[in-house]
């Protein structure tokens, strides 16, 4: 599209562009992104466990070892989603248990900026999670999620995720307990073949 030019004001006006995101791989450099983005939502208490009196923020040297340790050495999926070079959300998959029986099941996560919610870009990052699980050979997806964080649910169910357990009163945040649905998709083949190495 060509850029028009207003001929009263003689200024070169920009055509509106469609916003550009891009979903890629996370780099370290992105991690006070992400730690600002899980900050807010943990304030908020949407979906961790945790009283706001209790929590101990995390460290930002400690999640750029951990994301390294995960995705470099683990080969587990760890991505974000940028709109013009901002980092706006991030999705990641960790062991969903550490015995070796499991692994070939994840549990993961995933977070938009409070800003751009609605957007489309959680939509995005779950996609793109996905089939990032699939194609590292995973064959089963886990999510755990706040019995009222129906933006999470409502993702999860457009994804084929399903309700597999119900924790009833298994927290206790804002001086109320709270529920955690446990979700469940499963990757490729899932249960149906064994897997291939
Ligand atoms: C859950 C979350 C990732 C969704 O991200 P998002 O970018 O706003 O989602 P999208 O705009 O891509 O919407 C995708 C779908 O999610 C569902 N959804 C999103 N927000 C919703 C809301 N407020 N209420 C109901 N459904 C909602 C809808 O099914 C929507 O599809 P639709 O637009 O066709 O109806 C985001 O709300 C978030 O980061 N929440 C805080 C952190 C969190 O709870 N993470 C999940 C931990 S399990």
């Amino acid at each position: 599209m060509e850029a028009k030019l207003n001929s009263e004001a003689g200024l070169e006006l920009q055509p509106s562009q469609p916003p550009r995101i891009i979903v890629r791989d996370s780099r370290d450099v992105d991690v006070p992104a992400m730690l600002a983005i899980y900050l807010h939502h943990i304030r908020r208490g949407v979906e961790s466990g945790l009283d706001v009196g209790d929590f101990e923020p995390p460290d930002a040297e400690d999640l750029k070892r951990r994301r390294k340790n995960m995705q470099q050495k683990r080969k587990m999926p760890h991505i974000v989603a940028e709109e013009n070079g901002v980092v706006l959300g991030y999705a990641y998959a960790v062991p969903f248990r550490k015995r070796p029986a499991y692994r070939y099941a994840v549990k993961h996560s995933i977070y938009v900026h409070n800003d751009h919610l609605h957007r489309g870009l959680g939509r995005r990052l779950m996609g793109a999670l996905i089939d990032a699980c699939a194609a590292a050979g995973f064959r089963q997806m886990i999510g755990y999620i706040d019995g009222a964080n129906r933006a999470s649910l409502a993702l999860h169910e457009a994804f084929g995720f399903r309700q597999v357990g119900y924790l009833p009163s298994i927290g206790y945040k804002f001086g109320h307990w709270t529920d955690t649905v446990m979700v469940q998709r499963s990757l490729g083949p899932g249960g149906t073949e064994p897997p291939q190495a």
